[in-house]
């Protein structure tokens, strides 16, 4: 009889959303972990039941009871019942068996809806008021405008007056528009997420939401509206300074599905439906123009109030333009919406003799700004953004190149709230000009603005400037995860980079659950594949012809693996199976000798790399062709495809050799000898495994002629850490950390970053800002050191072949200046914290294991047989301290619980070599 409570189910995810209200049915893969206390827990079986709602007739016999399956599996569970309903509303339930077979109570129910039907669901036309454009005045010497480029359109109210006349039992908004918007019924704001419908290539597939407008609706008139505003569909996008009219199209168009169905009196339920089509209304109004890297300008006084509601009076309203579907599939989001998720008062708001105010938010960050005004009509109030100030305390803004990130309000009397809605800025700082009289406390805060994704990380640390670096990597993801993983917030650039991307790809899934996030991304990056199977350099495609370049191309299939590896996420890697293997015939076509030198694209090579970017442009190629084949390798198997597996292993040891043959000495040297060329050999496994210590040990001579700075760019950075702690160098990776001249992650600390920046030396005393036209201050590439912070200094890992986190390899590296640190990542088993201290000649080291988790901890140590668990227990094995002569390490096998461990210093483990 076991003593221990049954296992609970709990954090019951569909496509990893929490009760999806829009979900393509071949996207239903089901998730939960498992709570539950004392030591060793695990799953053996479970059960997942899901049933139709009810009173949905059309649903048809539906659902799914898996029965009990004997599997540990808690993630990418595939539905696997009868075919879902379009539309259908269905909720699940799962309860599970554990070690000592007690089974579980039900789960509290969780809930996911399934998307329209995508060829006969509409019936919806898209509407829209046609351009008016208003001329942009472009930054004072910036020179004339270009009518064409420059000019902006008002934004468009919609408008829609219907009646209502039976109880109404549930009702669902199917919305999107091409470019943005924001609806509107009986006067309040439908949800919460702003800049929706989100990013995509508008010509091959546009995202939709779906709103639960139950409870907006009301006995008589109804009033569904819509703003809307140019967004990517139709705004400045990117770096060619011109409307994307060049781009989607010209101005934006709105489409909206409203259901609502009744309950009578004898249980069966009938439906209205209002949707888009030529008995909208439409005018322009207050909004003069709104546009995501201009910024936005409203003339208040011009406000329809009550305009979204019943009783109000359109005449004067124009008919709206009515245009069919044209097949450009609809799909529902599969992302996480963006929302507003934070307020953030100023540290400190200073006059300045113009009468200007300045608020500095203490925090770079992307959002817009909240300004409540009391004063006559007619005050015109304008916000600029700005990351940095100058010299003189003003706004730097050369850096945001045509990007004005401003925004104006003329006012209408009385208290009144400023605000922007279709834009967004990167900022630290704003200037206020034009205020009717002095603002008060409360009077002006920064929101926040972002993919609103859960976060899953924690670190603190014994030294503030790390825990800093931390800080800033998150808020540098958090600024540039808007709908797509884009380069920058700030400049007229804010795209979607896939180097930028893959680069930060772990670090990103350690920090939040990205997993629903990158899944609708890579529908963007496959849409951008062409035909020949090139991934392109940027996802949504936009102004840059395909291109492939190394370690920008292979995101295509490094974030899938990614996504898998850190998720468990199968489904992922069916879905783009065949693009990645595209992608691999594509590269093995034109490189039949194995050395890519063919296919280079625009060869970003070792971006911003200090000094000459000296890493061989087919050497970098090279590697990261070896590395595809090796995630293929690992992608084939995961998906049951064995030979295809076999076939990517034997590309991958042809290209190895192909790359040891070419660039690496017998020596271990490798061509080149910059700290990126070894940390790829290394990192990708290809210096054979005889000359790895001398390839580490000639990496740290290359560092330490670099008086121990680092000199990679945003490909060799990400590894950098990693390799040195894995081929035994942590000493040398903590002295690059705790590095405080350029290059260098502490040296933007100490110069008040507050995210991470887009060149090691964007700011220096003797040369100023770098270059204006290439400056951004919230870049996260150089952040994806962060996954040293998980996997290192924490030891939250997992064992080489592990998906999900189910088997962790647990292996602090204590060292550098770090007293203790702190930490946590909560995967999809649950909750891994881990914590260390250095006190009194002890080592102590804690880490919480989820239940069906198990774990191998390794302790470094001298000899290995000093460490103890806390019942006094030795170590179940002694192995060497990879990397590390002459250090072992204490190895533990443990399954779920809080296991402690202490045994003698750190710093005779940590195999630190004299520096
Ligand atoms: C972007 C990068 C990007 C790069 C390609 C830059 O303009 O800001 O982050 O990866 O171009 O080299």
């Amino acid at each position: 009889m076991s003593t221990t409570s049954p296992l609970t189910p709990a954090g019951l995810r569909c496509a990893h959303l929490v009760n999806p209200l829009g979900v393509a049915p071949d996207r239903v893969r089901l998730s939960w972990w498992l709570e539950g206390g004392g030591r060793d827990r695990a799953q053996t079986g479970y059960q997942v039941v899901v049933t139709p709602d009810h009173g949905r007739a059309d649903q048809g016999p539906a659902g799914w009871d898996s029965g009990r399956v004997a599997s540990a599996a808690t993630a990418d569970v595939p539905y696997q019942g009868h075919p879902l309903a379009r539309a259908g509303r269905y909720s699940w339930r799962v309860r599970v068996w554990d070690e000592a077979q007690q089974v579980s109570a039900w789960s509290e129910p969780a809930r996911f809806e399934v998307e329209l039907d995508p060829d006969t669901g509409w019936r919806a036309s898209w509407i829209g008021l046609g351009p008016i454009k208003e001329e942009f005045r472009p930054p004072a010497g910036a020179g004339p405008a270009d009518p064409l480029r420059h000019a902006m359109n008002p934004a468009p109210y919609l408008r829609r007056s219907f009646k209502v006349s039976h109880p109404v039992a549930s009702a669902r908004l199917y919305v999107t528009a091409r470019g943005l918007y924001e609806a509107r019924l009986n006067g309040e704001r439908v949800g919460d997420a702003v800049l929706t419908p989100g990013w995509t290539d508008y010509g091959k597939r546009i995202a939709y939401q779906t709103y639960d407008v139950t409870g907006l609706l009301r006995p008589g008139e109804n009033v569904l509206g819509a703003l809307l505003a140019d967004g990517w569909y139709a705004g400045f996008t990117g770096f060619d300074a011109k409307r994307a009219g060049a781009h989607y199209g010209a101005a934006p168009e709105f489409l909206a599905q409203l259901v609502i169905e009744f309950a009578d009196a004898t249980g069966t339920s009938t439906s209205q439906e209002i949707v888009t089509d030529g008995h909208w209304r439409a005018r322009f109004a207050a909004i003069r123009h709104a546009d995501l890297l201009m910024g936005e300008r409203h003339d208040l006084t011009r406000e329809p109030h009550g305009w979204d509601a019943p009783g109000f009076d359109a005449a004067g309203w124009h008919p709206v333009g009515c245009r069919d579907l044209d097949g450009t599939p609809l799909v529902a989001d599969p992302g996480p919406p963006v929302r507003v998720t934070q307020e953030i008062a100023p540290v400190g708001v200073s006059g300045d003799v113009d009468g200007q105010y300045i608020a500095d938010f203490g925090q770079n960050l992307t959002g817009w700004l909240r300004v409540t005004v009391h004063g006559p009509a007619g005050a015109c109030v304008r916000i600029r953004h700005a990351e940095v100030l100058d010299s003189d305390g003003r706004l730097y803004t050369q850096n945001l190149r045509t990007a004005r990130q401003t925004d104006e309000f003329t006012t209408s009397g009385g208290p009144e709230v400023l605000e922007p809605r279709f834009t967004v800025h990167g900022f630290r700082y704003a200037e206020i000009s034009g205020y009717p009289g002095e603002p008060g406390p409360g009077d002006i805060v920064a929101r926040v603005v972002h993919s609103d994704i859960p976060a899953t990380g924690s670190f603190e640390s014994s030294a503030p400037w790390l825990d800093q670096l931390f800080r800033n990597i998150d808020w540098g993801q958090r600024g540039n995860f808007i709908s797509v993983p884009t380069d920058c917030p700030q400049r007229d650039e804010r795209l979607g980079w896939l180097g930028d991307a893959q680069v930060f790809a772990r670090t990103a899934c350690y920090n939040r659950d990205v997993a629903a996030f990158f899944a609708k991304w890579l529908d963007d990056v496959a849409d951008a594949q062409h035909e020949s199977g090139a991934f392109p350099d940027i996802a949504p495609r936009l102004s840059i012809p395909w291109s492939g370049s190394p370690a920008w191309g292979d995101a295509g299939l490094i974030i899938p693996w990614t996504l898998h590896r850190m998720y468990g996420d199968t489904g992922v890697l069916r879905r783009h199976f065949a693009a990645m293997t595209a992608w691999m015939d594509l590269l093995e076509r034109d490189n039949p000798d194995y050395l890519r030198t063919h296919n280079l694209g625009n060869g970003y090579n070792d971006w911003l790399a200090p000094g000459d970017d000296d890493t061989p442009r087919e050497l970098l190629a090279t590697a990261y062709w070896a590395h595809d084949a090796a995630l293929m390798a690992e992608i084939a198997g995961a998906t049951g495809r064995p030979e295809q597996a076999a076939g990517y292993r034997a590309l991958r040891a042809k290209i190895g050799s192909a790359f040891a043959d070419a660039f690496v000495a017998a020596d271990g040297q490798i061509v080149s000898g910059t700290q990126t060329a070894y940390v790829l050999g290394l990192h990708m496994r290809l210096i054979p495994e005889e000359l790895r210590a001398a390839a580490a040990s000639h990496l740290v001579d290359a560092i330490r002629s670099a008086d121990w700075h680092l000199s990679t760019g945003f490909v060799g950075v990400g590894y950098l850490l990693p390799v040195l702690s894995s081929t035994g160098h942590d000493a040398v990776a903590y002295r690059l950390l705790e590095q405080r001249s350029a290059p260098s992650w502490r040296y933007m600390i100490d110069q008040g970053a507050t995210t991470i920046w887009e060149r090691w030396d964007g700011w220096t005393a003797d040369h100023g800002f770098q270059s204006a036209s290439m400056n951004s201050f919230n870049h996260y590439a150089l952040g994806s050191v962060g996954e040293w912070l998980y996997r290192f200094v924490l030891g939250i890992d997992q064992e080489p072949g592990s998906a999900g986190f189910q088997r962790l390899l647990v292996r602090p590296h204590p060292g550098g200046p770090l007293r203790s640190a702190r930490g946590s990542y909560r995967s999809v088993h649950g909750l891994i914290a881990s914590a260390w201290q250095r006190e009194g000649g002890q080592f102590r080291f804690q880490i919480q294991i989820p239940p069906n988790v198990v774990a191998s901890v390794r302790i470094p140590s001298a000899d290995g047989s000093g460490v103890r668990d806390a019942a006094g227990r030795g170590p179940a094995g002694i192995a060497a301290f990879p990397g590390a002569a002459g250090v072992q390490e204490a190895v533990f096998e443990v399954g779920s619980g809080t296991h402690e461990f202490t045994g003698p210093p750190a710093r005779a483990w940590a195999g630190e070599p004299p520096l």
